[in-house]
């Protein structure tokens, strides 16, 4: 991978996981991978047919220090999340920064309705969050409590993101990775709740899209960072006043 902004240089595999470093300890960054027409998905309606070896490489590097993923219920189901286990080569790293062995599961749900099967429920390293409102239908919310989630209550017919950020900072989890999907960046965004936007851009075009429908206003971000492999480019983009990533 070539890193073009700030400086250029070539990306070896651990530089890619230091070019998505924390900036601050308390830090929300977004993840999104659009097409060249801003498509969010392929004709598959998944995100996968958008990426490429490298874009999941800054995906897992994105991970690699993140304390939680907080990512929308329609993105959990559609992209079939896998089960969040400690990566080898970040474990002892993650110990020593004082943070668990895997980021833990935070997943944003009105109707609190999954497969409760599911390996991500079963067999991740660390208990799932739920973060759910407290009209969602108590059958269900006792379903996960006995799959193993925690379900925390955070909104009464929604699950406000600041009141989202504040249930994962009072358990230990400041660094936080929103991987979407759109609702969900759409909604973090307009509460001003994210600090840094990595946004690849896919050479596709076609699919089903925009990566963040109708926002209130117009934010600036500055570009931090801007890396290219085999046509893709993987920005960072942060607000105006952190002046270093
Ligand atoms: N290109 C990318 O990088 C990328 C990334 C992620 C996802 N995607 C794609 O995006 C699509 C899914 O995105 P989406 O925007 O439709 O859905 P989403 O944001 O992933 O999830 C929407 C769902 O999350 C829950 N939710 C969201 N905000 C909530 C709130 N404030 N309070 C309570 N619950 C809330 C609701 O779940 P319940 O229905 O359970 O109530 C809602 O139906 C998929 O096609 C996926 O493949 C693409």
């Amino acid at each position: 991978m070539l890193q073009l902004l700030p400086t250029v240089r070539v990306l070896e595999a651990a530089d890619v996981v230091a070019a998505y470093g924390w900036p601050r300890p308390s830090w929300v960054r977004a993840c999104m991978v659009m097409g060249l027409d801003g498509a969010i998905a392929g004709p598959d309606g998944l995100s996968r047919s958008l990426s490429s070896p490298a874009d999941r490489a800054v995906l897992a590097a994105t991970r690699a220090h993140a304390d939680a993923l907080l990512v929308g219920a329609a993105t959990v189901r559609a992209e079939d999340y896998a089960a969040l286990r400690g990566q080898l080569e970040h474990v002892e790293a993650r110990h020593e920064a004082g943070q668990r062995a895997a980021p833990v599961l935070a997943i944003v749900s009105a109707s609190a309705r999954f497969d409760w099967a599911a390996a991500r429920f079963t067999a991740s390293d660390e208990t799932v969050l739920l973060l759910t409102t407290s009209a969602a239908p108590q059958a269900t919310r006792r379903e996960a409590v006995e799959a193993g989630c925690e379900v925390v209550v955070v909104g009464q017919r929604s699950v406000e993101p600041a009141a989202a950020i504040g249930a994962l900072r009072e358990r230990g989890l400041t660094r936080v990775s929103c991987e979407g999907g759109p609702g969900l960046l759409r909604q973090m965004l307009a509460a001003d709740a994210i600090d840094e936007l990595d946004l690849t851009l896919s050479p596709r075009i076609g699919g089903s899209g925009p990566a963040v429908p109708g926002l209130p206003g117009l934010t600036r971000m500055v570009l931090a960072q801007l890396l290219e492999a085999d046509g893709w480019l993987f920005t960072r983009y942060v607000r105006p006043e952190v002046p270093a990533c």
